[in-house]
């Protein structure tokens, strides 16, 4: 009886499956003891591969969702953003296209609180629908600049998608409309995110070992 009881409390719990499993990557993620040595810091693994795959098809199948009846305009923040946005697009089946900004704040583990804008957009996406697309959300500022930098290109609907968000380390009020998974306020390498230009090409997520 206890076991049905506890069955139907979790069915009805308004933890949504993607939030179980974003809580379960924190449990499991640090059994696991393999370090990776970066520069002058070591990283312990923390999010899989497969776990960063099934949180962006289900980033995709949110926009999918919302957007399938127009042609939505993909704008990846480079560098980190390159391969959220490939695999992201992957996962999209309806028509839809892709183009690249260049943002930087970070130097070494921390952020600069002043974001700079290394390359622009080439194109019009006046009454577009755009939706950008970052590796992570941290403070916030490089939001703020984007947001700024969109509001002079009369789009129809600005959208921000994004695989990994810090609410703790999040200062702003912009509305972040997709994520794929929070994490605590700790730095992260691999899967497109570096340090100080090292661990991009891992396919999975480490933290900072403390
Ligand atoms: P924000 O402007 O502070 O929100 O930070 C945005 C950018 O800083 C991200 O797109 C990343 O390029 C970088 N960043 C933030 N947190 C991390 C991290 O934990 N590891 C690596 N890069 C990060
Ligand atoms: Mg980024």
């Amino acid at each position: 009886m206890l076991f049905f009881n506890t069955l139907k409390f979790i069915l009805k719990s308004k933890f949504s499956f993607f939030k179980r499993l974003e809580f379960s990557i924190f449990a499991n993620y640090f059994k696991n003891e393999k370090v990776i040595q970066l520069h002058d810091k070591q990283f312990v693994p923390f999010v899989s591969a497969q776990e960063i795959d099934f949180a962006i098809a289900k980033i995709a199948a949110l926009v999918e969702d919302d957007f399938a009846d127009e042609t939505p305009v993909f704008v990846g923040v480079l560098n980190g953003a390159f391969m959220v946005v490939s695999d992201f697009m992957k996962h999209y089946k309806s028509p839809c296209e892709v183009c690249f900004i260049k943002m930087a704040s970070y130097e070494g583990t921390t952020s600069t609180n002043e974001v700079k804008q290394l390359i622009g957009l080439d194109q019009d996406l006046t009454g577009r629908t755009v939706i950008i697309i970052e590796d992570i959300v941290d403070t916030g500022n490089t939001l703020v600049a984007l947001k700024e930098l969109f509001k002079k290109q009369n789009v129809k609907h600005f959208k921000i998608a994004t695989l990994f968000f810090k609410p703790e380390a999040y200062k702003k009020e912009i509305k972040i409309d997709y994520v794929g998974i929070r994490i605590p306020n700790k730095f992260i390498v691999g899967y497109g995110l570096d340090y100080d230009g090292l661990g991009r090409n891992l396919p999975e997520v480490y933290q900072l070992k403390e």
